[in-house]
Formats: C-alpha cells, structure tokens, sequence
C-alpha cells in the first residue's frame, strides 16, 4: 500500500487537498486531509509520498503518437516503445494511444498482429492502439468488428497523403457506415491531400527558376489553412450523413476549427484534438526558416501563424477542442536532413511526447484554461473519448493508480541535452517552463521517483479499451 499525502488533488472539475491511497494497482481510497491517521492505511502503508506543494494529478493520457513508425524505407520516427513510453513517464503521460497502420494489400489482422508484436513487453507505461486504415474495401471493414472485439475501437482514416494513407470520399463514407454500426470512433486526419498534391507538383515545377520554392517555407504555403478547412468541413458532412462519430487529429487552424465549433453547436458526435505545436510554435518563427530548423518543424499539418493561437487556446476553454496530443513522430537531423533540398523530402513530424503537460501547463499559467480544464484535456476527457474511463483519466476509488505529482513552481528549460526522447534535437530548445512532474505512478508502480527513473521495460501493458463513452 502507498499513500500520497498532502497534496492538492486536481480533477477536470476542480482542485482540493485529499491524501490518496494506492492498494496494489488500483486506487482504493481518497482522504480528507489529516484523517490518515484516523484510518489503518496509515499503519499499513509501505511508503508514504510527502506530497506537499504538489499537484496530484490523473496520469496523461496521449492518444495520439507514432512510436517506431516506418515512415519511409528511410526514415523511422526516432522513439521506440521502450524510450517514448520512458519519455512520456518522464513527462506525466502514463498512457498512450499509437496506431497499427494497415497499408494498402495489408489484412487488418496482421497490421494489428505486427503492431502488437513490436510494442508486447517493451513499454514502460499502458499503451492502446487505434487501427490506421489505409485500404479501405470491405473486407477490411469487416475486420473492424474484430479490431473492436479485441479493444481498438478507433480507426484513422486519411484526406491526405494521396497514394499511401488516403481514401477518397466513397471509401470514407462506407468507412463512417460502418463505424456508426459498430460505435466506433472515426479519427480524421482532414487535408485536402489531392489539391495538396498539386501545389507541391507546382512548388517542384517553380524550382528551375526559384530554389527558395523547394525551402521549408514551402511546407506551409503548400498545405494551406483553408485546405484542413475544406476537408474538415467534408469530413463533417459526411459524418453527418453516416450519423457517425468523427474526431479530427491534430487541428491546426481557426479556420478549421470554425467547423467543428459548428457542428458541436449543433450538438453533434463531431470532436477534436490539438497539439502543443499548434498552440506554441509558429510558421513565421520556425518554418519560415532555411536549413535544419525549418526542416525540424516540418510536421502536417504545419505550424501556422502566430495569431491562430490565441482562437486554438480560445477552443481549449470553451470546448470546441477536446482533446490535447502529441502527434509524437520525431526524425532525427539525419532523416529531416533527407529534404535539405527538397522539402518534400522531410519525413512529417516532430517529438513532444515528454513536454505536453508543462506545454500545457503554461496555458494555466497565462491564464488561458484553468487548472481543470488541464486535467480535463490532458487526461479526464481523452480517457473518456476513446473508452478507457473511469479506469483511466480520474483520481477515484477503482481507478487504476496511474498519479503524477507535479510541482508547479518549479522552473525548468526544455532542451535535447535533458530530454528523454530519442532526438538529437529539440523542437522546443530553449523553452522555459513553468512547472515539472516530480514523481509519476502507473499502476500502483513508482516509474519516476522525485525525478529519478525507476520504471522498467514491460510494466506497460496493453490497454483494451471500450467504446467511447461523450457520444449522444
Ligand atoms: O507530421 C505528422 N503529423 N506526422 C505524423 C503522421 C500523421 O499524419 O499524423
Ligand atoms: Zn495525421
Ligand atoms: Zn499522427
């Protein structure tokens, strides 16, 4: 038995002092403050963590990252399941959603079967998987059923990247049919990618006669705002339609999310997520620079203008983004490098899976969501959109005791050289940070001790989840 004492428990509906009791992996009781020793935990506990000065927060859950994802023949996203699952312990995520991606001639079963087999015994917190479809026919609709049966009950569909990951709007909607059948959430990652396509082909023809057309800038200028609006848009329709649940991956843009505060005005089953690059990062500071920092920044969506911000942070606090994750999907120098004259020859991606409760945690800090809303949309909320609550996502009897205890005083800077990712680099060096996680539980496991890892390879385990619990 461990007990947290003297802390402030933080939930997505307020902060209050209470001592929490772990027994085994489960969390059996919350205590007002100064009972513990009126109960027998005091007596049987095994350790005791002072939490005094602490936030004790619901572990993070990240429901979007790319650990070991092959890219291209060459390129790999840097983290494995072993050092992003420690990176994001080292952070305050406890658990994490990646994704078994079925590639076009690929069975549904064996993309779930080899995702399996890489991430089984080598993560350090619990992890799920979405499935990432990028054939859609019906056979693999058919294996959706199973995909559920077996605890991924979300799947990816793709607008973008023509040729690889994209469906087109027939597959889309017979994708949404099925899913609305079987209550399954559908992930959008909503680019126009066919006009996408075009605009890159253009930048590539500009190049005889401007190399700067083939410069990290070009990134941005050929995946424009109102190219995610478009497609965001569609998605939308065609959900409608379906009837079907859909929630958009990492928006990046007001114009984009214009859309969706529509549709959920309408009180419809549409939702969506942002990353900490969107409300932080910018194009005019980063991508619009020539060599490795630009290509460093190349994710997609890209990074957009400094004044979208404040509409991203605005969509945190009145709901009309659910959800903060990472798109964890790190290269290092010599992959990025790869598009040192072509940006098209990036990989996609940058790493935050160890920085997204302090990235957020600045947003309370300057006043742009509350202390709950954090836990709401870094814990509470994901746990809840992708069927892993009140098991996860909560500080309640019964849940697992997944807990971080986060001293927000503390100052910290973020850089490659005290990161934990596999990156040879960091896209957020420099940053100084407000707040830092000092000790981290999964599963009634110390795995960060007042910042010290002690967490092993294989505590994680796969978490089968259920269907989402927010749909009306
Ligand atoms: O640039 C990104 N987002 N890389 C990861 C792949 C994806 O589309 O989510
Ligand atoms: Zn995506
Ligand atoms: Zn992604």
């Amino acid at each position: 038995m461990i007990v947290i004492r003297g802390g402030t428990v933080v939930s997505a509906t307020g902060a209050a002092p209470a001592d929490v009791v772990i027994d085994g992996e489960r969390i059996s009781a919350l205590l007002a403050p100064g009972s513990l020793l009126a109960t027998d935990a005091a007596g049987r506990a095994d350790r005791i963590i002072e939490a005094d000065g602490m936030y004790v927060l619901p572990g993070g859950v990240d429901v979007h990252v790319h650990l070991q994802l092959e890219m291209t023949p060459d390129a790999t996203s840097a983290d494995d399941f072993t050092t992003g699952t420690t990176a994001a312990a080292w952070g305050g995520t406890t658990t994490v959603i990646d994704f078994a991606g079925q590639q076009v001639g690929m069975a549904v079963g064996d993309a779930i079967e080899a995702r399996h087999g890489e991430a089984d015994g080598r993560c350090v917190v619990d992890y799920g998987f979405h499935l990432a479809m990028g054939d859609v026919h019906p056979q693999s609709l058919l294996d959706l059923g199973a995909a559920i049966d077996d605890g991924i009950s979300s799947c990816k569909l793709f607008m973008a990247y023509p040729g690889v990951w994209y469906s087109d709007d027939g597959q889309i909607l017979d994708a949404m049919f099925r899913a609305k059948d079987l209550g399954a959430m559908v992930m959008m990652h909503a680019e126009n990618g066919i006009a996408i396509d075009v605009l890159r082909r253009r930048a590539g023809e500009a190049a005889a006669l401007d190399p700067a057309s083939l410069a990290p800038a070009m990134h941005g200028r050929t995946r424009p705002a109102v190219l995610e609006a478009e497609a965001v848009n569609r998605a939308v329709a065609l959900a409608e339609v379906a009837e079907a649940p859909l929630y958009i991956v990492h928006l990046s843009s007001a114009e984009a999310l214009e859309a969706v505060a529509s549709a959920r005005h309408d009180g419809r089953n549409v939702f969506a997520e942002t990353c900490p690059q969107y409300l932080h990062l910018s194009f005019e500071e980063h991508l619009d620079q020539h060599g490795i920092d630009g290509l460093r920044h190349i994710c997609s969506p890209p990074l957009r203008s400094q004044q979208g911000h404040d509409d991203l942070w605005r969509g945190l606090r009145t709901d009309q983004l659910s959800v903060v994750s990472t798109d964890h999907c790190p290269f290092c120098d010599n992959e990025k490098l790869l598009g040192a004259t072509d940006f098209r020859d990036t990989p996609n991606g940058l790493g935050s899976i160890e920085h997204r409760m302090d990235l957020l945690h600045q947003g309370v800090v300057a006043d742009e969501i509350s202390l709950a809303r954090w836990v709401d949309v870094c814990s509470t909320t994901p746990a809840r959109l992708f069927g892993m609550y009140p098991r996860k996502g909560v500080i309640q009897p019964g849940a697992d005791a997944d807990i971080v205890l986060y001293d927000p005083a503390a100052q910290h800077v973020l850089s490659a050289e005290t990161h934990h990712m596999a990156i040879d680099h960091s896209a957020w060096e420099g940053m100084a940070i407000t707040g830092q996680v000092r000790t981290v539980l999964s599963r009634g496991s110390v795995v960060i001790d007042d910042r010290t890892f002690v967490g092993r390879a294989g505590h994680g385990q796969f978490v089968r989840r259920g269907l989402s619990e927010l749909l009306v």
